[in-house]
């Protein structure tokens, strides 16, 4: 296994559909075949209670208001911190996350309209000021996205069932992301192969 000197913490973004999920997978499974220590892990639901947290959050069986909504993410991202990133990063591994407090500003700021300002600082608290070292986000057209979640024949969440909240997520992470140097945008629009070959190029010139 090859090790590195410095831990090396990726976050990959974009609204459902992107294929975020996927590419995750593939760029996990392609490190670990390189000999590269990697861990995949996401939010919600990077730890147990980061799970439960998730149930709750996707089946809302009982009304969760816009802040506790927030605050259940924000909840989730504590625990992921302190229970897998912060020891990953401590052992020099590589760590891909499938979504992070990126994701809080588009989908409750933007998408919930809560103030953008106090989700970032309850964000930079809950992650002990601790940054991913670059961002993957994965952009798409929000009608394709909206055809592979139909596709996938499963019951849509809260977060997928109208396009006009999507596209308030999707406007969010392109207004958020136009100007910030950590963070590399993708293709979603093309092939998964492609999307790792591309996102591959990138990670390899920030790790040499
Ligand atoms: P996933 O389907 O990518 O696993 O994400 C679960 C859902 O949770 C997805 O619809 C996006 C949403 N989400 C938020 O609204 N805020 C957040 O902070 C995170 C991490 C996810």
């Amino acid at each position: 296994m090859k090790k590195l000197e410095y831990g090396f913490f990726i976050a990959i973004e974009g609204i459902d559909g992107s294929g975020k999920s996927t590419l995750a997978k593939n760029i996990y499974n392609y490190l670990n075949e390189l000999g590269y220590e990697t861990i995949l892990t996401k939010e919600p639901g990077g730890t147990p209670l980061g799970l439960q947290l998730r149930t709750i959050l996707q089946t809302k069986n009982t009304p969760v208001n816009t802040k506790a909504e927030f605050l259940l993410f924000a909840a989730d991202r504590a625990q992921h911190f302190s229970n897998v990133i912060m020891p990953a990063l401590n052992n020099n591994k590589i760590i891909i996350s499938d979504r992070l407090n990126d994701s809080s500003i588009a989908y409750q700021g933007y998408g919930r309209s809560l103030d953008i300002e106090t989700l970032k600082h309850i964000n930079n608290w809950a992650m002990g000021d601790i940054k991913p070292n670059l961002t993957i986000f994965v952009r798409v057209d929000t009608n394709i996205a909206f055809k592979r979640i139909k596709a996938r024949k499963e019951e849509l969440t809260d977060f997928e069932k109208e396009q006009s909240f999507m596209n308030k997520v999707a406007f969010g992470f392109q207004e958020m992301y136009q100007n910030r140097t950590d963070v590399v945008t993708l293709d979603g629009n093309k092939t998964q192969e492609e999307l790792l070959a591309d996102a591959v190029n990138t990670i390899k010139k920030h790790l040499q």
